[in-house]
């Protein structure tokens, strides 16, 4: 049975930190989308984006997703765009659970200030920003199986929260 949990979500909003204590408590792989597809291009995503560009990264991203959802038994912090292709959506669903993490603007806003990794939010308003793409990304995050507002959580509340819901299902 199709059995991987994918934390989707907004750039900020904990999938690494919650995706990790998940896997340890459920004493399972934990894998980093985002540092798998570092790992297999050898650069780093902001160098992927600055030399071939957003639609070259999305093929990757992928490809790289499609070769783990052949994997059972793991936790899959996915970043914050993979939501945005229909097929993509359609793999984590058929080969597990979709939980999307969220927050308010104010609080992805304060999570990703000072942190220069994320090329979408490298620009002269990252503010404005945040607040367009997560308007622009609202119907396709909607599509999760199941949703949480980390906005005034702990990683561990977080955490004990998606276990409730995924248990029984796993
Ligand atoms: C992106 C989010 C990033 C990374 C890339 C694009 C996005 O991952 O995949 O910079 O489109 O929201 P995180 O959500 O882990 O920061």
């Amino acid at each position: 049975m199709a059995n991987n949990i994918y934390l989707v979500g907004f750039m900020g909003t904990g999938k690494s930190a919650v995706g990790k204590e998940i896997a340890r408590q459920l004493d399972r792989r934990f894998v980093d989308l985002d540092s798998l597809i570092e790992e297999r291009q050898n650069r780093k995503i902001s160098q992927i984006f600055a030399e071939d560009g957003e639609p070259y990264f999305r093929k990757v991203e992928k490809e790289v997703l499609k070769q783990t959802s052949a994997k059972r038994d793991l936790v899959v912090s996915c970043g914050g765009g993979i939501v945005l292709d229909k097929e993509n959506i359609r793999i984590m669903k058929d080969t597990g659970t979709m939980v999307c993490l969220s927050a308010s603007p104010e609080v992805i806003i304060a999570r990703t200030r000072g942190y220069k990794h994320r090329p979408l939010l490298n620009v002269d308003n990252p503010e404005k920003r945040i607040k367009e793409l997560l308007e622009l990304r609202a119907p396709f995050y909607a599509q999760a199986d199941y949703t949480i507002d980390t906005s005034d959580l702990s990683v561990s509340a977080v955490t004990n929260r998606i276990l409730e819901y995924v248990e029984g299902k796993l």
